[in-house]
C-alpha cells in the first residue's frame, strides 16, 4: 500500500530534529535521524528493542542531547530539561513515599504556582482521570492501571506544551491498556496536545497516532512516516474492524519484520 507523507517542514514543527547523531562509547543509537513533530499531532514512534527510541525522547527533553546534529524546540536548540514537555515512564515514575496528590503536586510546585492553582490542577487532573477518591493513598496501595493514571495526570497537570510518553501502558493487562488507550484518546480529544507516544504495539500506534514514524534498527533512522488516515474521534473496536486498519497493520509489520530480516543477517 502507498501512504502519502507531508512532512511538515521545520518552520511548522514544534519539535524538529535535525541530522541527529547518538552515539554511546562504540554504540551508535540513532544516526542522521530528521523528524518534525507537528503543534497537536499524537506521533507515534514504533522500533526494534534496542534501537534507540528511549534515548530519542531523552534527548528531545534534553536530558541527552545529541552527539551531533540538533534538536530545536520553538525554534531554539534543546540543551537542557524545558519545563515545557513532559514526560510519561514505562514504569510510571512515582514517588513511592508521596501521596498521589503530593506526587501530581510536585512538579506544579516546583515552578513555584500559587498554592489555589496547585489545588485546582491537582483536583482537576485527578479527576479526569478518575482517581479523585484516591488522591490520599501511596503509590503501591494502587494497581498498575491506576498508578499510570497518576503518572499522566501529574504529566498533564503541568498543561506541557509537549508530551513525551515512553511505552507508558507496556507494563500493565491487556484489558486496563486498552482503557488507558481509550481514556487518552478521550483526553486528547478534549483538550489539543502535541504527543510523541513510543509503543511497541502496533495496534496502540494505529489507534493513537495522526502519524507513525518507524524506526530502523541500529544505526537507527526513521524508515517511514505514515499519516494515519483514520479521522478523530475513534472509537477503538471501530476502527479495529476497518479494512484499512489491517492493512497500515500489514504494512507496519513488514517494514519491522524487514528490520529484523536485516539486523539478523548482520550478526550471523
Ligand atoms: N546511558 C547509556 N549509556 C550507555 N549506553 C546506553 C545508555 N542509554 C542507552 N544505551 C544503549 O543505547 C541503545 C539504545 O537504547 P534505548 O533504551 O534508547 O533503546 P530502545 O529503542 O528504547 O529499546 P526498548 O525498545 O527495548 O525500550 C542500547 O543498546 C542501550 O544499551
Ligand atoms: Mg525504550
Amino acid at each position: 500500500m502507498k501512504h502519502m507523507q507531508h512532512e511538515p517542514n521545520a518552520n511548522q514543527a514544534i519539535v524538529s530534529i535535525q541530522e541527529a547523531t547518538k552515539t554511546f562509547g562504540e554504540i551508535v543509537t540513532f544516526q542522521g535521524l530528521n523528524l518534525n513533530i507537528r503543534k497537536n499531532e499524537v506521533l507515534c514512534i514504533v522500533g526494534p528493542s534496542g534501537c534507540g527510541k528511549t534515548t530519542l525522547l531523552r534527548s528531545i527533553n534534553g536530558l541527552c542531547p545529541p552527539t551531533s546534529g540538533k534538536i530545536v524546540f520553538h525554534g531554539k536548540v534543546v540543551s537542557e530539561p524545558d519545563p515545557r514537555m513532559a514526560m510519561v515512564f514505562q514504569q510510571f515514575g512515582l514517588f513511592p513515599w508521596k501521596t498521589v496528590w503530593h506526587n501530581v503536586a510536585y512538579p506544579l510546585n516546583l515552578r513555584k504556582m500559587a498554592k489555589n492553582e496547585v489545588k485546582d490542577r491537582v483536583e482537576n487532573y485527578l479527576k479526569m482521570v478518575g482517581l479523585e477518591a484516591f488522591a490520599h493513598k501511596y503509590p503501591y496501595q494502587l494497581s498498575g492501571g491506576m498508578q499510570q493514571r497518576v503518572g499522566l495526570a501529574r504529566a498533564l497537570a503541568t498543561h506541557p506544551e509537549l508530551m513525551l510518553m515512553d511505552e507508558p501502558f507496556a507494563s500493565v493487562d491487556a484489558q486496563t491498556r486498552e482503557v488507558l488507550q481509550m481514556e487518552l484518546l478521550s483526553i486528547t480529544e478534549k483538550q489539543t496536545q502535541t504527543m510523541i507516544f513510543i509503543t511497541h504495539s502496533i495496534d496502540e500506534a494505529i489507534v493513537l497516532g495522526d502519524r507513525i514514524a518507524v524506526m530502523s534498527h541500529r544505526p537507527s533512522r526513521i524508515v517511514e512516516v505514515i499519516d494515519v488516515e483514520i479521522p478523530k474521534p475513534r472509537e477503538i473496536s471501530a476502527v479495529k474492524s476497518l479494512p484499512y486498519y489491517s492493512n497500515l497493520r500489514n504494512h507496519i509489520w513488514e517494514l519491522l519484520m524487514d528490520q529484523g530480516r536485516r539486523a539478523r543477517k548482520e550478526v550471523s
